[in-house]
């Protein structure tokens, strides 16, 4: 979307832990669907919107455990930080909206004096953030007296419970709903406002976000009591509100189908790989399911046949260079050949592929530059390779299109091993 004019088509704002992470799946599956879906349909025309309670720096923590795409924008500590891109550029104008009328001293006296309150790490005390853990049972009274008492002392401020644990005192104007809704104002006064929006969440400091004006909504089916219960009390006969029947990210996707937010369909659901209908010109899906039938071939997930190989072997160039991230360069067409034999040599374990950052430009009318982050997961292992490519129109192909040329380089800090299975 980077330095885009037009309106972006789909703008998702999700939750993170036990929304678009499901931390009781160790493989991944659902995040991974969600991945490709995102990267092979969207990322070119629409914003992907990470809106978390963790700080920063429990954020990228979660970055490193979990095979996550770069959102557009992140929204963390409860939507009291707003970041642009990669880089995550902080929102000044959000930090000083936010300063007004707030003094987080006057929040630390007060809530020393409240019983049951235990403050949570140091991390996740943040300049417009105040968090404790505190049990169920004295939830709502301590809630009360502490916005009492915060009250007398002149100070305006917004308690929040989430997770049947966790407790944020934040200003009045901050929360995941007020971050959400300044962003819209924002993206409207630049005439950029999306064509359709979709919030996600699954606990108390979620709730906020599906009575932002216009939205579609998905509570997963693992949603907290607290949210069901806000839902109950304030929503119940919003019909742009659903309660998935599935979990995390796996919910997201059948709110995508319920609501008609297409396509809705992820790369990774395909079984059908031999091609026999070539499909449009789609450089996010020649770049996903590519890598994505390495994973399937290695992990022997499709059939073993020539039909199949084929489909990685006709859409290369004759004379298709593959540049190594260890410096090797190396006719990939001919190359290729190598992997037939890889067959099934990651059956039954933990190896994975996933892009993330598809970032296409034109170079001539049917020329492609294409870089993209590649992740491999082995094992315990991660690495990621930046990825150059050039690909060329190609009708007739799978998705209309050939690889001339790619060039991968490690990321700092990736590994280094060298062999030709693992490495396209
Ligand atoms: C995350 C944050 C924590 C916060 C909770 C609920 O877990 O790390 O500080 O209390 O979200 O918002
Ligand atoms: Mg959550």
């Amino acid at each position: 979307m980077e330095g885009s004019k037009e309106c972006p088509r789909l703008m998702i704002v999700s939750d993170l832990d036990n929304t678009m992470v499901d931390h009781h799946d160790p493989e991944n599956i659902s995040l991974l669907r969600f991945g490709a879906l995102w990267e092979a349909d969207y990322r070119h025309d629409s914003l992907l919107v990470f809106s978390t309670g963790r700080s920063p720096t429990l954020y990228k923590e979660l970055r490193k455990e979990k095979p996550m795409l770069t959102p557009d924008i992140t929204i963390m500590s409860v939507g009291t930080e707003i970041t642009y891109g990669d880089a995550m550029v902080p929102d000044k104008g959000w930090e000083e909206w936010l300063n007004q009328g707030w003094d987080r001293s006057i929040v630390f006296e007060e809530s020393a004096k409240t019983p049951h309150l235990r403050l949570q790490a140091e991390t996740e005390q943040r300049p417009h953030k105040v968090s404790f853990y505190i049990e169920k049972e004295h939830a709502p009274e301590v809630i009360n007296i502490l916005s009492k008492r915060l009250g007398e002392r002149q100070l305006d401020v917004k308690i929040i419970y989430s997770g049947g644990i966790d407790l944020d005192i934040l200003p009045q104007g901050a929360g995941k709903g007020q971050a959400l809704a300044y962003l819209l104002k924002k993206f409207n006064s630049e005439g950029k406002s999306p064509l359709n929006t979709l919030v996600c969440g699954d606990s108390g400091n979620d709730a906020e976000l599906f009575s932002v004006a216009d939205v579609y909504g998905v509570m997963v089916s693992n949603a907290q009591e607290e949210l069901l219960q806000w839902h109950a009390e304030n929503a119940k006969n919003n019909p742009k509100i659903l309660h998935a029947s599935e979990r995390c990210a796996a919910g997201i996707i059948q709110a995508m189908q319920h609501f008609n937010l297409n396509p809705n369909v992820s790369p990774r659901d395909i079984v059908d790989y031999s091609q026999t209908t070539p499909k449009n010109f789609s450089l996010g899906h020649e770049i996903v399911e590519f890598h994505l039938l390495c994973e399937k071939w290695r992990r022997a997930e499709v059939e073993d046949s020539s039909d199949i190989f084929d489909r990685l072997k006709c859409v290369l160039d004759p004379n298709c260079i593959l540049v190594h991230p260890w410096g090797v360069e190396e006719n990939l067409f001919t190359g290729i050949d190598a992997l037939r034999q890889c067959y099934g040599d990651q059956k039954g374990k933990n190896f994975r592929i996933w892009i993330d950052k598809i970032r296409p430009t034109k170079l001539a009318s049917d020329i492609w530059l294409v870089k993209f982050d590649k992740w491999e997961l082995i094992e315990k292992e991660r690495r990621c390779c930046l990825t150059s490519a050039l690909l060329k129109e190609k009708p007739g192909a799978p998705n209309a299109l050939m690889w001339l040329h790619i060039h991968e380089t490690w990321l700092s800090g990736c590994g280094s091993s060298s062999n030709l299975c693992c490495s396209i």
